[in-house]
């Protein structure tokens, strides 16, 4: 493999990536973010990598989960509390249905930038309005200027990521692990350091990164960055990926085949899972990669419902989460853990459940700044679908 160093994906292709109007700008705020003290330790990740290590051996299983997109607003004590009180609840409720000890890592703490299909999402008169990409990069008022990429709003994320992870420390006993989308690779690039202990680089702005389903291709800057950085990573799969790519990815991101460093997180919408898992889990095999797989029953079930609301029906979310611990069994391999999007609060964003949401209820609390998220008695249903399914 060539050489590698942080800055190597500005060679390659980039997807998802935000035009800012002022280069020197952004090259400022980049700079002050790499002096600042790095917010996680690398002793930290590398318990992380071992922890994974054992989930993928069926000695743990995993619980990943947070927004879709955290807001800056929401970096309030009580907002965390509660975000760690319902991952705490599941948590209990997957360690009894799964005799398992849980490892929870969260989607917070950075989780602020977020991959859109469209670049423009409309028009304010004469101008196209550029789409809303989180917080870290502009505002999602839907007006021209609010929607500038704004370099200072990476300062302000990287910061309210530190207190969260402070917060985060001062209510846990033992580490609590963070994890975010790897999207913004100038903001990730900054976050990278090489350490000189163990000869390898790490991204010590979280203690997990994953990259996304619409910037996992081979050749991209994405899968450039992720090589790279020894943190434990996670891959997104869609319902596009084919086998054979999916065996070049696991090659070309963990060459060395490392146990925990690699985790597959499939969301193949509910209808998919069938036709389509068992040859990524045959071809995974074949290859001998020792992979974590885990199941995100949320990205592969949304749809826009005739209220104008982004949402995902609760019964498509439990027929992902059945039908892929189902492959697995028939595989002979190992459902690992749950990706969800979630929040502790009685938010109305995802359709039905015990509370049986329907479409009149959607505008009653929809808070998401992205894709809905189940509320906390909904995911709370959701985990208790793992009963019976989790063999080994
Ligand atoms: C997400 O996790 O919020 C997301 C955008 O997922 P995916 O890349 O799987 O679509
Ligand atoms: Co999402």
């Amino acid at each position: 493999m060539p050489h590698w160093v942080p800055s190597s994906w500005r060679d390659f292709p980039a997807q998802q990536q935000p035009v800012y109007a002022d280069g020197t700008h952004l090259s400022h705020v980049l700079e002050q973010i790499r002096q600042s003290p790095p917010l996680i330790s690398v002793a930290a990740i590398e318990a992380l990598r071992i922890a994974l290590a054992e989930v993928a051996d069926g000695r743990r299983f995993l619980l990943q989960g947070g927004d879709c997109a955290e807001r800056f607003q929401d970096c309030s004590a009580a907002k965390i509390e509660n975000k760690l009180e319902i991952l705490s609840q599941l948590s209990d409720v997957l360690a009894d249905i799964t005799q398992k000890p849980i490892l929870t890592i969260g989607r917070i703490a950075g989780q602020y930038a977020k991959p859109r299909s469209l670049d423009i999402e409309g028009r304010e008169g004469d101008f196209a309005l550029p789409s809303f990409r989180g917080d870290n990069v502009n505002q999602r008022k839907p007006s021209w200027k609010a929607r500038q990429a704004d370099p200072r709003r990476l300062w302000i994320g990287h910061q309210c990521a530190a207190l969260t992870l402070q917060h985060l420390r001062s209510l846990c006993q033992g580490p609590f692990y963070t994890s975010h989308e790897g999207l913004l690779l100038a903001y990730e690039e900054a976050v990278t350091y090489e350490v000189p202990a163990y000869k390898r680089h790490y991204n010590l702005g979280a203690h997990f990164l994953w990259i996304g389903d619409r910037t996992r291709q081979l050749t991209g800057a994405h899968v450039e960055f992720f090589r790279g950085i020894a943190n434990p990573i996670g891959v997104k799969l869609g319902p596009h990926i084919s086998p054979g790519e999916l065996v070049r990815l696991v090659e070309r991101l963990n060459p060395q085949r490392e146990v925990g460093r690699v985790t597959l997180i499939t969301r193949l919408g509910h209808a998919n899972v069938a036709s389509l898992l068992p040859s990524l889990i045959h071809a995974v095999q074949d290859a001998d990669h020792p992979v974590l797989w885990v199941c995100d029953p949320m990205h592969g079930n949304g749809f826009l419902a005739e209220t104008g609301h982004k949402t995902r029906e609760f019964t498509s979310i439990c027929a992902e989460l059945h039908n892929t611990a189902a492959v697995h069994h028939h595989c002979g391999s190992r459902l690992g853990g749950l990706h969800i999007e979630l929040t502790g609060e009685a938010v109305t964003e995802c359709l039905g459940g015990p509370q049986e949401l329907g479409l009149s209820d959607l505008s009653t609390n929809y808070q998401t700044y992205c894709d809905p998220r189940l509320n906390g008695v909904q995911s709370l249903a959701l985990v208790e679908q793992l009963v019976g399914h989790i063999h080994r």
